[in-house]
């Protein structure tokens, strides 16, 4: 690392023993960066902490979490802890903001006390545009969030804006598309690819909702991991989309892994979902002229990749012939 006080010398990584929080723990290790993670692991992916890694477990707006901020005194931070469930965010908006308002807020007032200068956020571009009126998705574009998950990650940027303008805290919110790859939770109500892995590796059908030629920004999570760690790193401010540009249909998704998994591709079609939103994708533009960042896995690349850890981690172990 260049310098002591460098945003990559010494960095927090919340939600850093979820999925996406992972992939960066170990970028980031491998560009020199000490890391401390910050989980209360209520969604921790499964995958250890790399020992190189410090982890403390406390929720992020907690006095263990500030008082390990504190003394741990980070220049940069890349804050994922979240909760992520968009249908749970419907549910119950209260305990959504618990975490994704209040509990980036107290974060922030503990990286700021701290004299952290440099922030990476964790927001989304499938849930701030909501209705786009034209496609892709811009960073100008209007923000209509149609859940109390986008809402709050609005919110969370609105208050980035004012800890940037009024304590020094510089961030840059990363818009990510929809994220995939391995680690994520396939047993979960969201993250379609994790879930029509497992549901083939238990030799059950896709599972698809109406026609499913509704179309999505699938991204890996590597590509995602990189822009993380590039943005930390950079001077950069404001929001960025994180995404490949392109929509792919989830009849395709669900093809290319059903083939992949060696199965006739029987699909199981739920009622569409009322409400939701046809077609998303995400201009990458803003990120590759600001940090020179673009995605480079092709969507059949990611999902084989994806398929393969999944059918490893699902692999019973080989059984020690008897002597
Ligand atoms: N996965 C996607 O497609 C996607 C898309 C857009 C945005 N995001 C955002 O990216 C971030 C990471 O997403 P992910 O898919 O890795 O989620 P994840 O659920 O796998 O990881 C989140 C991690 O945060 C931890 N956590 C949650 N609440 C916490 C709290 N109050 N205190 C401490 N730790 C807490 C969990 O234990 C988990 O390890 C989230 O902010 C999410 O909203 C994800």
């Amino acid at each position: 690392m260049e310098s002591q006080s460098h945003p990559l010398a010494r960095v927090v990584v919340t939600g850093g023993a979820g999925f996406i929080g992972t992939h960066t723990v170990r970028l980031l290790l491998e560009a020199g960066s000490a890391v401390l993670v910050l989980d209360d692991l209520r969604h921790a992916c499964g995958e250890p902490v790399p020992p190189a890694a410090e982890l403390v477990t406390a929720d992020i707006s907690s006095p263990l979490a500030a008082a390990a901020i504190a003394r741990y005194r980070p220049t940069g931070a890349v804050h994922l802890a979240a909760q992520g469930g968009v249908n749970r965010s419907m549910q119950d908006p209260a305990a959504d903001a618990t975490v994704n308002v209040v509990g980036t807020v107290a974060l922030l007032k503990a990286l700021a006390d701290a004299q952290c200068r440099r922030v990476v956020f964790a927001s989304s571009g499938g849930a701030i545009y909501g209705r786009a009126r034209r496609l892709p998705s811009r960073e100008a574009d209007r923000q209509q969030p149609l859940s109390p998950y986008g809402a709050a990650k609005l919110a969370g940027e609105g208050y980035l804006g004012m800890f940037g303008r009024t304590l020094g805290l510089r961030s840059v919110a990363m818009r990510y598309a929809n994220v995939y790859g391995p680690h994520q939770d396939g047993t979960g109500e969201a993250g379609v690819v994790a879930i029509t892995c497992q549901r083939l590796l238990s030799a059950q059908p896709p599972r698809i909702t109406g026609d499913g030629e509704q179309t999505r920004d699938f991204i890996f999570v590597h590509d995602v991991a990189r822009a993380n760690v590039l943005a930390l790193g950079s001077r950069v401010q404001g929001p960025l989309n994180v995404a490949t540009g392109i929509g792919t249909s989830i009849n395709l998704v669900a093809s290319t892994l059903a083939a992949l998994a060696g199965q006739p591709s029987v699909v199981e079609h739920l009622p569409a979902r009322p409400g939701e939103v046809r077609h998303t994708f995400l201009s990458p533009d803003q990120a590759a002229a600001k940090l020179g960042w673009r995605a480079t896995t092709p969507i059949a690349e990611g999902l084989r990749l994806t398929f393969e850890a999944f059918q490893h981690a699902t692999k019973p172990p080989t059984a020690t012939p008897a002597p």
